[in-house]
């Protein structure tokens, strides 16, 4: 009789745990996906009648539910990355399908676009380079671009709850989508594909067109705080000084006690649309998501059934929820910019040039 220990039931480790790992993910993902393309669809019209209270739309009295504006900003934007970035690296949708997997050894994972004999292949080096794009957009979002604005309304802290939902879901959407298997298989050879290269392009330059478009709103408000500080300095203060003064309290509107800024920006896009830094914003996820996965329409064909559109891949169901939930706010907002200012450019749209 042998006094070896006995083997370990490969059924449990090996078949049992796995598929426990895979259907739990695959449910969440699904599950995921789904309530991601409802939400926005509902929530978007809802905002449409009832402004979300953030910004310009801040309550105007004081309350003890409004919270800074730049910190809520930033504490809502960084669960998408770390998110992201965690997902992509674990690789859920994969992981409990090739047993004894770790993410280190599935070169070139992480973060390695130019890595691995392979090249794009198989799929993992454009999935890295676009997770790369990812994070980009999300350290100027989280990061850069709260740090360098100049001043943020209070928000009700509904807004940062929501958004850190939002980010959470999405982040971990957007990294299971791309670290599995049919993310891989769509993206094969992508770095020989013109549609992989256009969709890139378009990401970038929609990034660099949002932060432009930012910037020359944050520019407004520097240059408010620079004729306000230089009004304050001098109490014998000259005419040009007075009326910078002046122009900046007539159109500062008064929220929770506090004081912002507004004007009409000038320049680039804005002239022809009012949000161009969101039109731009659209752009980016429109190219990801034209890189990054097969199209809807294509999928649903593909199918042979229109039960395909239900079924999004996360880039889509990202842009999306992107579009239905900014557009409402584009749209008041542009109604916002026409009543407060009488001399505001009438040929000027809301956010789609000569259409919206
Ligand atoms: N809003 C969304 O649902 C959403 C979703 C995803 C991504 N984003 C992106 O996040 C960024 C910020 O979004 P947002 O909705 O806050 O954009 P926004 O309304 O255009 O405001 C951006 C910043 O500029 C200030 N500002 C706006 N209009 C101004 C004016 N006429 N004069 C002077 N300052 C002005 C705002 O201050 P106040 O806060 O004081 O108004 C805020 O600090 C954008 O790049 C957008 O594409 C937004």
């Amino acid at each position: 009789m042998s006094s070896s220990t006995p083997a370990p039931i490969p059924g449990v480790y090996h078949v049992l745990l796995p598929t426990v790992m895979l259907s739990t993910a695959v449910v969440a993902y699904d599950l995921l996906r789904q309530w991601m393309t409802l939400l926005p669809l509902i929530a978007g019209p809802v905002t449409y009648f009832i402004d979300a209270p953030f910004g310009r739309f801040t309550p105007k009295s004081a309350s003890m539910w409004t919270v800074d504006g730049i910190t809520a900003w930033i504490l809502m934007e960084l669960p998408s990355p770390l998110t992201f970035a965690a997902t992509f690296y674990c690789a859920p949708l994969t992981a409990a399908l090739i047993p004894n997997f770790t993410p280190h050894l599935a070169s070139p994972f992480p973060f390695s676009p130019f890595a691995g004999s392979s090249g794009s292949a198989d799929g993992a080096a454009p999935a890295s380079l676009l997770a790369l794009l990812f994070l980009a957009h999300y350290l100027n979002r989280a990061l850069v671009s709260p740090l360098r604005t100049p001043s943020r309304s209070r928000s009700h802290v509904i807004v940062p709850l929501a958004a850190t939902c939002f980010n959470l879901a999405n982040g971990f959407l957007m990294g299971a989508y791309l670290s599995s298997p049919a993310a891989r298989a769509h993206l094969a050879g992508a770095y020989a594909a013109p549609r992989f290269w256009a969709g890139v392009a378009l990401a970038v330059a929609g990034l660099a067109g949002n932060i432009l478009h930012d910037e020359i709103l944050f520019d407004i408000r520097r240059d408010a705080n620079k004729a306000k500080a230089k009004a304050a300095a001098s109490p014998v203060a000259n005419e040009d000084q007075k009326a910078a003064k002046t122009n900046a309290e007539a159109e500062a509107p008064k929220k929770g006690g506090e004081k912002e800024h507004y004007a009409i920006p000038h320049g680039c896009l804005y002239a022809l649309v009012s949000y161009p830094n969101y039109l731009c914003e659209w752009a980016e996820w429109a190219g990801f998501a034209l890189a990054a996965a097969p199209l809807p329409a294509a999928v649903a064909l593909a199918a042979r059934s229109w039960t395909g559109l239900g079924g999004m891949s996360p880039p889509w169901i990202f842009l999306l929820a992107e579009v239905v939930l900014m557009a409402p706010r584009a749209l008041k907002g542009h109604a916002w910019y026409r009543r407060r200012f009488a001399d505001y450019p009438r040929e000027r749209r809301a956010v789609v040039p000569w259409v919206l």
